[in-house]
């Protein structure tokens, strides 16, 4: 597959994948034919509406490793962790563990709760958060030796988002749950881009999504519960078939559109089609490469990585996007005056470019926004 597969602007170097995926035009098309089978007549879709979401969801739930009665189709990890998060009974006092590398949405949520209960949140901060420089043993160190025995709940990512790091979360769902804390992965970048065990890692909750690195259309995404608390799951909009209970009472939300859930099964497929694991080296390999070509060109610092990944980082010069409007107008001006996408975020000391890797990627994109990062950055 090459870009010509997608609808991605051709005349654009696309690195930053990690952000929203892209949708092959097959797995859209066959989103289309969905969307013409409701508009045709929508009182046969939903007739059948609930046994092809059950279908589907049986089918990506084998491709994750995840037990399809533990399994249900979220439109997205924000909906996935907000789920979790309303799940779990909180008291006053009790203590959240959030990571200081978590996705900023998900700290939102988990502070909101936290405000709503009379929990507290409280931030580990892993080693290394200049350079990026932690194991996942100083990781699984710092969250484990958070816990304190108010510690209640523990929210943790399966990769980073902005420095893009792989966490031992086998190692960190097996801790926690010796020392009885709750545990919810922010699994956002873990479908497709790695193999994963769903329900051999038994996370308390685990929620990926499936329109980052599945070739899935957005919004779609999975929240897989363990046994325990299938039964107390509190779905946030509540609508029929309560009684079915977990999954159908989270999914089913009244006339809306179930393309995206109903078209993923394509995305896994396709996935699997051209061998997902050739596909994660090649992706893992190019990255590697690319960031390898961005730091030579550009004399950035590359930071830690993991090598099973499709994301790299490498730290900006310091002082450069080290605010959220710093680090925006740098990405517009790569994008505006260079037509090269990839993710800057602020960091402290100086901002992080993370650098993604998908089929349609080729080193020559790496080459074009090293040569662009030349004439953007300060001299
Ligand atoms: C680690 C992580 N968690 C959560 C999210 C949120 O994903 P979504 O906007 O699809 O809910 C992202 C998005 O990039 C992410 O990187």
């Amino acid at each position: 597959m090459d870009i010509d597969d997608f609808s991605l602007d051709p005349g654009v170097v696309h690195l930053n994948h990690g952000s929203f995926g892209a949708v092959p035009k097959v797995v859209r098309e066959r989103q289309g034919e969905l969307h013409r089978e409701f508009d045709h007549d929508p009182d046969v879709f939903y007739t059948t509406l609930l046994d092809r979401i059950a279908k589907a969801r049986n089918e990506v739930a084998a491709f994750l490793g995840a037990e399809p009665e533990g399994t249900a189709f979220v439109a997205n990890v924000t909906e996935g962790v907000a789920v979790a998060l309303n799940s779990v009974p909180l008291a006053a006092g009790d203590e959240i563990l959030v990571g200081d590398h978590a996705y900023g949405a998900v700290g939102i949520a988990a502070r909101r709760r936290a405000e709503l209960t009379g929990a507290k949140v409280v931030t580990v901060t892993l080693p290394g958060r200049e350079d990026g420089d932690w194991s996942g043993e100083d990781a699984a160190e710092a969250f484990l030796g958070a816990v304190t025995p108010r510690t209640r709940l523990a929210v943790f990512d399966h990769v980073t988002s902005v420095s893009a790091r792989l966490l031992p979360v086998e190692r960190l769902v097996e801790g926690f749950r010796a020392l009885g804390v709750v545990t919810i992965v922010d699994a956002a970048h873990a479908p497709g881009m790695l193999d994963v065990d769903v329900s051999g890692l038994g996370a308390d909750f685990w929620t990926g999504n499936l329109h980052k690195w599945c070739f899935a259309p957005a919004p779609s995404g999975v929240l897989a519960v363990g046994p325990a608390w299938r039964e107390r799951v509190e779905p946030l909009v509540v609508s029929w078939y309560q009684d079915d209970g977990f999954p159908r009472s989270v999914e089913f939300q009244g006339t809306r559109d179930y393309t995206a859930w109903l078209a993923s099964p394509h995305g896994t497929r396709l996935l699997d089609g051209l061998g997902a694991r050739t596909v994660r080296s090649r992706n893992a390999a190019l990255v590697a490469r690319g960031q390898r070509i961005v730091a030579e060109q550009v004399g950035l610092v590359p930071w830690r990585s993991d090598p099973e990944l499709s994301m790299r980082v490498l730290r900006l010069p310091e002082g450069v996007a080290q605010t959220l409007p710093e680090a925006e107008a740098l990405a517009s001006e790569l994008y505006t005056r260079h037509r090269c996408r990839a993710a800057i975020r602020p960091w402290p000391a100086a901002g992080l470019l993370r650098l993604s890797a998908q089929l349609y990627n080729q080193e020559q994109d790496y080459e074009r926004l090293a040569s662009a990062l030349r004439a953007v950055l300060p001299h």
